[in-house]
């Protein structure tokens, strides 16, 4: 095969979790380009079906849209059973959802704080971010691994890797008590789900499974000037990412081009993690 021929994805299943948010819709199209068949697995049914039909519409690509919450195993087994019964193997799986806090427009901005954070919103983040993804990968990595293998990705954060400075969602007149803060949860569920990558990729590496993360800086959707100042000061490239500009990380990353991969993070954040 050659070089760019492994980048295909000519009747591959790929599930992914969170498909109907700002980077599952993404995740979904490049799969769809590639010759893949996205899943998508979300709780948000219209945004499931709007993308859906868009795969359908413009890459004529045989897409399912499964109603699953991830925090729940009977729904992910449920999730599982279709998807074998319409194509009979899943070959892709990308852990993409998470709860990301978005950090404008609330009542109370210090609600993150570390003081004030509350025990149901800890217990959710994990749940959904971290829990969620063990069970996924449970659920479909067993199957791949009694089957033909497979590859699982896992969507970390550059947050993975080095904590928020909490100085960039500081807002001008408030005290430090009342300054909003990046959520602890988000830390502990990406440096998790780094962790849990490492943990997969050697206990099935010996099965065909490959396992790795992508770790995306801040994308831009409509965040304050204020705050995309203070974020870009922080990156070398000087700007946040376009939303379409991890596609060809993650088709690499899902596809035949990463074979020899497994066990790795790959961070691209326009450098911030160097400073
Ligand atoms: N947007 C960014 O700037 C950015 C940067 C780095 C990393 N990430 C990571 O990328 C991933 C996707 O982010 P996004 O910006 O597209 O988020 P998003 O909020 O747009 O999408 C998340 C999706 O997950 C779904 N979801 C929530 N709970 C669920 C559950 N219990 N079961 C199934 N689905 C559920 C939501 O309905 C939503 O469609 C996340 O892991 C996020 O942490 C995002």
């Amino acid at each position: 095969m050659n070089t760019l021929g492994k980048f295909r994805l000519d009747g591959k299943i790929a599930v992914i979790t969170g498909g109907a948010g700002l980077l599952g819709v993404k995740h979904a199209t490049v799969i769809a380009e590639a010759g893949g068949i996205p899943v998508l697995w979300d709780v948000n049914e219209k945004a499931m079906q709007d993308c859906a039909k868009k795969m359908k519409r413009q890459y004529d690509a045989d897409c399912l849209a499964i109603d699953v919450d991830i925090t729940n195993l009977g729904s992910i087994r449920n999730g599982l059973k279709k998807v074998l019964k319409k194509f009979n193997k899943i070959d892709v799986l990308i852990n993409n959802a998470a709860n990301n806090p978005k950090m404008d427009g609330k009542s109370n901005p210090a609600w993150g704080r570390l003081e004030n954070f509350a025990f149901d919103l800890w217990q959710k983040d994990i749940s959904v971010g971290l829990t969620g993804a063990f069970l996924c990968s449970q659920v479909i990595g067993s199957h791949m691994a009694e089957h033909n293998g497979g590859i699982i990705l896992n969507v970390a954060s550059d947050l993975g890797v080095i904590a928020p400075d909490q100085r960039v969602y500081q807002r001008k007149g408030l005290r430090d008590y009342e300054q909003p803060v990046k959520p602890v949860t988000y830390s502990v569920v990406k440096h998790g789900i780094i962790g849990l990558t490492k943990y997969l990729a050697t206990y099935w590496a010996h099965k065909s499974i490959r396992v790795n993360a992508i770790s995306p800086g801040g994308i831009y959707a409509g965040q304050s000037i204020e705050f995309v100042r203070k974020l870009i000061d922080r990156i070398p490239l000087g700007r946040m990412a376009n939303q379409d500009e991890y596609m060809a990380a993650v088709l690499f990353l899902v596809s035949d081009a990463s074979a020899y991969m497994t066990g790795s993070n790959l961070v691209m954040d326009g450098g911030r993690t160097c400073w």
